[in-house]
């Protein structure tokens, strides 16, 4: 009888654990991904495969092409499928709260990846993992004001997604920065949504609206792509980019090392394309063990500057993304 108990226990400790621990290679994760708007973006798809194949996980990517509607069909698409964890880098911050109550009624956990959401519910999503790109743009600000010193400078901004959070945050941090230098001035800020086609317009009215570009002293670009637009933008108007104008974003992209090494600009903060990776770890280990984790995970932003550009630039080409 204690015997017969016995097994019919470890029968069911056994069935249990067959039923709710999933193994990394049994998980099934759709990625609600953006799109592919900038390096760093294409970059991020890459390395969230590689990532998602280091640890045997399928992990099904559905590209949203900068919309949130699309963004929202992916989601539903994911929940009908019965995934056992989504992925959602969102392209705005507000807007999410129906669509992640679905995904929350349905018992599928929600990771945001790089970019964050408005809502008053955070039991909507497991775990943020982004940098904190409020404090991106104050590195970016006190970068200029330290290097600037005392001289006037009119700076033009060109700013990320409108209603994106990055976009957000990194115009706050940045105009935090330089609130306490009143030679620091910005005369000019626009959306070029983070690609390089649209900095590169912005960039151009820009020159036009100042004098033909010889009242610029400085360029903010909400991200490297941008900043890789402004860069030609500045060179067709015939003035040296890097030199005549000071150059800072955000990514620390492949091109803009390139471009810093050649003199092309002057300064990058680090935003780390693995996000997908401390994700990955986040669901297996609540899948796993039921390990809840922080609600934000945060990743590392770093300054980098032309000293080091070249070596940069030749490591992250062999990286593969
Ligand atoms: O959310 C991260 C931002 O989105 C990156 O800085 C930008 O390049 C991308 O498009």
């Amino acid at each position: 009888m204690i015997r017969k108990t016995l097994l019919a226990g470890v029968a069911l400790a056994a069935g249990l654990m067959a039923a709710g621990a999933a193994g990394a290679a049994d998980l099934t994760i759709g990625f609600s991904q953006i799109g592919s708007e900038s390096g760093w973006r294409a970059a991020e798809t890459t390395v969230s495969k590689m990532e998602a194949e280091k640890r045997g996980i399928d992990l099904k990517i559905a590209d949203a092409q900068q919309k949130q509607e699309n963004q929202i069909k992916a989601i539903r698409s994911f929940i009908a499928q019965g995934v056992d964890a989504i992925f959602l880098a969102p392209v705005v911050a507000t807007g999410w709260d129906s669509v992640l109550e679905e995904a929350k009624d349905a018992e599928i956990p929600v990771v945001l990846l790089d970019r964050t959401i408005d809502t008053k519910d955070d039991s909507l999503y497991l775990t943020a993992v982004t940098s904190d790109t409020v404090y991106e743009g104050r590195v970016a600000g006190e970068w200029l004001a330290k290097t600037v010193g005392d001289k006037d400078c009119k700076i033009v901004e060109l700013q990320g997604t409108v209603g994106s959070s990055p976009a957000i945050n990194r115009k706050k941090g940045f105009d935090e920065a330089i609130a306490a230098h009143s030679n620091l001035s910005i005369v000019r800020s626009q959306t070029g949504d983070f690609t390089r086609t649209k900095g590169k317009e912005v960039m151009e009215s820009f020159i036009k609206a100042e004098n033909g570009g010889k009242d610029i002293c400085a360029v903010y670009a909400h991200n490297d792509d941008m900043q890789i637009g402004a860069i030609q933008a500045i060179k067709e108007a015939g003035l040296k980019p890097g030199t005549d104008i000071l150059l800072v974003s955000i990514d620390a992209v492949p091109d803009i090392f390139k471009a810093m090494a050649e003199g092309e600009a002057n300064a990058t903060v680090e935003l780390t394309p693995n996000m997908a990776g401390p994700a990955f770890d986040a669901v297996i280990a609540f899948k796993e063990n039921g390990t809840v984790p922080p609600k934000w995970i945060q990743t590392e932003s770093k300054l980098y500057l032309p000293d080091t550009a070249q070596a940069e630039y030749e490591r992250r080409k062999d990286l593969g993304y």
